[in-house]
């Protein structure tokens, strides 16, 4: 059997630990062929290919991003996009593909299996928010990330007496600002999944300085005020990519400034940005990745397509592909009551 592997939407840290189990496993195991596409939906759409067996694989588990690039390319937004690559994978003889990606790359996957292609798909974003797994690799080496800066940060606003602001990612959902923020002692967490009222915010850090404390913020990317809309990036403010998603961004200074306005206090904002995203994946996401690898391609074996791995306590499951891109998984209220307990 010939299996195409591609990587679309942000990269991620594990994403070459999945490569690696599934280009291992199915040569060892299976005796399969690869094909690797280039930069997500593009590959296939465009015809783009590489080399990718045992030795591409080598060395890859504790490297960053992706060996193979990815895009944010959207075939379904692309005229005749489906018919290019059922096109591509004829002419690739390619009979199977293992798809790794978040919402859209998935989303897209969900859709070609309806159109009959063969698909596994393997969910991965930062941002924890795709249902039906319970986490997603990449998310705990962003969240350990974002822990170190803020425990970085409560030393220099302390001897500073300044609000500091830590922006992180999480578009539509705030698990990693309240991960991290859980996990660094942050004084206020703000997330999309609920808007804040800035007279509230300014109250909480009144109080954390009459503690003798400076106060950190973690505020995710996409959250906002009662009565704003999210903060789009500088230049690219109001763009959308090919999934209809604008660029966010610029929530952190936003605050700081409204803060500063307000208390009088100096507040100043860090924006964490790509750091989040870079770098060499944590041993328990090249451990979930790996996994996902090891299973995704045994679902190609049993010829199980239509499907994608995911994580239900410590076993691998497989559960449809449209369970997983229905909704996203957001922060529910519950989860944040808990942590408003610590605010302040
Ligand atoms: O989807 C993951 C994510 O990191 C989001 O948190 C963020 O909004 C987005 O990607 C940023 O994407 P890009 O790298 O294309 O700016």
């Amino acid at each position: 059997m010939r299996v195409g592997v591609l990587t679309g939407g942000g990269d991620c840290p594990g994403l070459n630990a999945v490569i690696r189990a599934v280009v291992r496993k199915g040569v060892g195991e299976y005796g399969f062929e690869f094909v690797g596409y280039r930069d997500g939906w593009r590959g296939p759409l465009d015809g783009v290919t590489c080399e990718l067996g045992i030795a591409q694989v080598r060395g890859i588990l504790p490297r960053g991003g992706t060996i193979l690039g990815t895009s944010r390319t959207n075939p379904f937004a692309i005229d005749g996009g489906v018919d290019r690559i059922t096109a591509t994978l004829a002419r690739n003889g390619v009979d199977a593909l293992v798809a790794m990606g978040g919402e859209d790359t998935l989303g897209v996957a969900t859709r070609l299996a309806d159109e009959g292609v063969n698909v596994v798909g393997v969910p991965k974003t930062i941002d924890n928010d795709l249902s039906g797994t319970d986490f997603t690799f990449g998310f705990d080496t962003a969240v350990n990330i974002a822990m170190e800066a803020i425990d970085r940060l409560h030393t220099t606003a302390e001897s500073h007496h300044r609000v500091l602001v830590v922006e992180v990612m999480g578009r539509h959902a705030g698990w990693i600002a309240l991960h991290s923020g859980l996990a660094g002692g942050a004084n206020i967490i703000l997330i999309p999944e609920k808007p804040f009222d800035i007279d509230e915010v300014c109250a909480l850090v009144e109080h954390r300085f009459k503690l003798q404390y400076a106060p950190i913020i973690v505020v995710a990317e996409g959250a906002r005020p009662a009565n704003g809309a999210a903060s789009t990036a500088g230049s690219a403010g109001g763009e959308l990519d090919q999934f209809g998603h604008e660029r966010l961004g610029g929530i952190g200074d936003r605050l700081a400034y409204e803060i500063e306005q307000r208390t009088g206090k100096e507040a100043r904002a860090v924006v964490l940005g790509h750091i989040q995203r870079g770098g060499t994946p944590t041993a328990f996401d090249r451990w979930l990745a790996t996994r996902f690898g090891l299973h995704a391609i045994t679902a190609v074996h049993d010829g199980d397509f239509g499907v994608m791995v995911a994580l239900r306590g410590t076993e691998i499951v497989r559960v449809p592909l449209s369970e997983g891109t229905a909704t996203l998984k957001v922060v529910d209220e519950s989860q944040y009551a808990e942590a408003e307990i610590l605010f302040g």
